[in-house]
């Protein structure tokens, strides 16, 4: 939520806390401790005025320059502005069904680890409680950015319920080396403890008893899901960049990467002797939420070759059928999730998630929700990069033609939107990381875009993406768009689907350890790749294999 304080215009007197004035505003902060600077929940981000507000506390030691708690920090002028944010939440354009996904269509049993004998509740045939309420499991995608929950009914298989908050680790970093690097100095395991406080809130707010709720399934890439299990994740941080269950599995001291423990000891307030439930990485940075997708695209039963591209600040890469699968993790950064860009933000009400220049130079765009324009999300940011370009307004390099060093955009909004050259250029890196990625596992795959049968544009981003805009600027290969299917967030369905059946989860852990991850940080040509990747211009379909 935005808050916007004109200092001389509101009764917000110097002493008053931001959390002081975020409730006379009746804007809700998440907390813990009622303002006792202990929680750490009550984060906002300030994106001007800084200097209207008290120095920073000790109990804000731990926070990077741009976040504050909102308990502990107090205005000290009468005049000024200032503006800041809680971390987003609600309303994301969260998909409740994945699209056109194999699994959806193909019959697969309801066969979930909870069951029901009476009013005896078991998990894995075990009883762990007795009720005769409806019995209750949650998803999770933890992504480095976003976060997106779903409550289902286990008996039914319904979804009974979603939710979705900006990930709150961000004061840690913006990426997962910045986390690893913050979690490695930082022995209290705050960052998990801010993550699950600020998901122990969006429990509470779901439609049923959270005692009720006796499994979470989490899919997540190898760090989030490693920190959320409260492990060691400074060897994902190193080369080779593996997880403790990883190492300790090539040691022989496990037979699966997926991870179990109870809620009670992560601290999830559901019921305690609920399980937890990671799904398996894959390698490396290739983690549980790629796993997901492959769940979710049916890669186990594939006979045609398919590839999943799952957008985000790590961008998951999956290609293959069910003969032989390569996967890789591209580092993209979080700029098409709106973060490192001035103006950018994720996909929420506000947003804007469409843009189209007009032939008198005019703008028109579609904003999420019905409010002022915040900012601009990653759709967004595509159309209006392949609106610059195919005006003539950007050069291939990522250069303003007119030679300013900025696009403002004439539309509805408390501040101003714009996108600068220096957006661009991370825009243009997070494209060359996505693209050299590709090209790295098509050719150790030995085959051209050109070969591929089906193209999966998975993620929320993913999903709103304009195809066209998208491979103008060369984000994706220029293949036909009847290849191309955006199914909206597969690592949600697919954790879902290993919630609901346990055949579907034994699946998921075979295929997992068939996997070859393709190392792009090793490739000899990821850096040619990514160089070429980084200028806006359509990416060709066909190229020959180096190792065909
Ligand atoms: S409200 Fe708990 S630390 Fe601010």
């Amino acid at each position: 939520m935005q808050l916007h304080f004109n200092l001389h215009q509101h009764d917000f007197t110097a002493g008053l806390s931001l959390f002081d004035c975020a409730e006379a505003l009746q804007i809700k902060v998440p907390t813990s401790c009622r303002k006792q600077g202990k929680c750490k929940e009550c984060l906002v981000e300030i994106t001007e005025g800084m200097e209207f507000l008290s120095p920073r506390t000790a109990e804000e030691a731990h926070l990077g320059q741009k976040f504050r708690l909102s308990c502990r920090c107090k205005i000290v002028s009468d005049t000024g502005v200032v503006r800041c944010h809680t971390m987003r939440r609600g309303e994301m354009r969260i998909e409740r069904h994945a699209f056109e996904l194999p699994t959806r269509t193909k019959n697969w049993r309801l066969d979930p680890c909870v069951t029901r004998d009476g009013d005896r509740i078991l998990l894995d045939g075990v009883e762990i409680a007795r009720s005769t309420a409806p019995i209750h499991g949650l998803a999770m995608d933890l992504g480095t950015t976003t976060v997106v929950i779903r409550l289902l009914n286990l008996e039914t298989g319904e979804v009974v319920a979603d939710a979705s908050f900006e990930n709150p680790q961000r004061f840690g970093g913006s990426d997962v080396m910045a986390r690893i690097h913050f979690d490695t100095r930082d022995k209290s395991k705050l960052l998990q403890r801010t993550l699950v406080g600020y998901l122990s809130h969006a429990i509470e707010e779901f439609p049923v008893d959270p005692q009720a709720i006796y499994e979470l399934v989490i899919a997540g890439n190898s760090t989030m899901r490693d920190l959320f299990f409260r492990l060691c994740v400074h060897s994902i941080g190193q080369s080779p960049y593996r997880s403790i269950t990883e190492l300790e599995m090539e040691e022989g001291k496990r037979g699966t990467t997926s991870l179990c423990e109870l809620a009670g000891k992560l601290g999830v307030p559901i019921h305690p002797k609920a399980r937890v439930y990671g799904l398996p990485i894959i390698s490396g940075h290739v983690g549980a939420d790629a796993a997901a997708c492959m769940l979710a695209v049916d890669l186990a039963n594939e006979e045609r070759t398919v590839a999943v591209m799952d957008i985000g600040t790590n961008t998951e890469l999956i290609l293959g059928n069910k003969n032989k699968i390569f996967a890789a993790s591209c580092p993209a950064g979080p700029a098409f999730e709106g973060g490192a860009v001035a103006c950018g933000m994720p996909g929420l009400p506000g947003a804007i998630e469409k843009i189209k220049i007009l032939d008198d130079g005019s703008v028109q765009v579609a904003v999420i929700g019905d409010t002022p324009a915040e900012g601009i999300c990653g759709s967004g940011l595509v159309d209006l990069l392949s609106e610059l370009l195919r005006t003539n307004r950007m050069a291939t390099l990522g250069r303003f033609e007119n030679g300013e060093d900025r696009f403002a955009l004439d539309v509805k909004s408390d501040s101003p939107i714009y996108l600068t050259e220096s957006d661009i250029n991370e825009l243009a890196q997070a494209k060359g990381a996505n693209v050299a990625g590709l090209r790295v596992i098509f050719n150790d795959y030995g085959i051209s875009f050109d070969d591929v049968d089906v193209f999966y544009l998975a993620g929320g981003f993913g999903r709103h993406l304009n195809v066209e805009s998208s491979k103008r600027i060369g984000l994706i290969p220029n293949i036909p768009d009847e290849k191309i299917i955006q199914v909206g967030n597969a690592a949600i369905e697919g954790a879902c689907m290993a919630l609901l059946s346990r055949a579907k989860r034994n699946e998921l852990e075979t295929m997992a350890r068939r996997v070859r991850h393709c190392r792009l940080e090793a490739h000899e040509r990821f850096f040619d790749f990514f160089v070429e990747g980084c200028q806006f211009k359509p990416v060709e379909a066909s190229f020959k294999p180096e190792n065909a």
